[in-house]
């Protein structure tokens, strides 16, 4: 992949794994452009890094996106690569009636259907692009699930398969499509959970994840399992039992 002079849109760029490949690309020269729904967040952002480009956009909502493919093509002249990384993820007890299937909706349309939704509309710019490509965050989750955030893990295991299978379809338009499979990182959404205190699963920094995502991402990778993911990948293989016990010592979230 080429490594500088690229107009990147990364989703959910305002904080966490988001914030440090926007990092990553802007130290290579890049452009970089970054959504979130927080104004104020956004705003933060720009202070400290004055070069970067803030756009406030929901995933989950299609005007806001139609909007924001229409304003890039105007300011930038289109985008070269495409990274959908924004996430939420929420504990649920699936057993307890008064959940919140509202929250739970939104979920999947954050985690799943805005990555579809964005790939369409930003697909003629993408093959216009001569160095096009589709990073798509999914999680180590997408291997073996985490019961605490049972509509989390469908996202992303559903994310891992959607990828899989479209990037047979890009190939012959020339896009390049990369699937990055975090494992536990040091971030606002890894706090709400009870992993990031789970021995075995001790947090990498979004530094050092964006750091091993570069590395991959430049040499050509495909599917890119830092940390703890790769032995995910090949335990949910050789061991599925075994891990995904491992993983669920406590299945029924604790924290709300
Ligand atoms: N941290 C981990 O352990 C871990 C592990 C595996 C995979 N991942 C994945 O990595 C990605 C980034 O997560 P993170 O850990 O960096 O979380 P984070 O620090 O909470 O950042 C999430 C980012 O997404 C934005 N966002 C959330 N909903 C959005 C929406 N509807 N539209 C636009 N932006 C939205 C947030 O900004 P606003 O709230 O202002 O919108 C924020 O910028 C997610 O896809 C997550 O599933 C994380």
């Amino acid at each position: 992949m080429k490594q500088s002079n690229q107009k990147v849109l990364i989703t959910g760029g305002s904080s966490g794994i988001g914030l440090a490949l926007a990092k990553k690309f802007m130290e290579n020269n890049n452009t970089v452009i970054i959504t979130g729904r927080s104004l104020s967040k956004l705003e933060a952002v720009q202070k400290d890094f004055p070069k970067i480009n803030i756009f406030q956009s929901d995933v989950s909502d299609d005007t806001a996106v139609r909007i924001l493919v229409d304003d890039i093509q105007e300011k930038f002249g289109g985008i070269d690569i495409l990274i959908n990384n924004a996430g939420v993820m929420n504990l649920v007890d699936a057993g307890n009636e008064s959940n919140d299937l509202q929250k739970q909706m939104q979920e999947i349309d954050i985690n799943y259907n805005s990555p579809i939704r964005l790939l369409h509309y930003f697909l003629p710019q993408l093959k216009n692009s001569k160095n096009a490509a589709l990073v798509n965050v999914s999680s180590g989750l997408a291997y073996v699930p985490f019961s605490q955030a049972p509509v989390y893990s469908g996202t992303k295991s559903a994310l891992h398969f959607w990828t899989k299978s479209i990037r047979l379809h890009l190939k012959p338009h020339n896009i390049k499509v990369v699937e990055l499979l975090p494992p536990v990182v040091d971030t606002p959404l890894a706090h709400g959970a009870d992993i990031a205190e789970n021995d075995n699963l001790k947090p990498m920094s979004p530094e050092k994840l964006a750091d091993i995502f570069w590395k991959e991402f430049t040499n050509g990778k495909e599917e890119i399992t830092p940390g703890i993911s790769k032995q995910l990948k090949f335990m949910s293989r050789f061991a599925p039992k075994f891990i995904f016990n491992q993983l669920n010592k406590q299945a029924v979230p604790t924290k709300k």
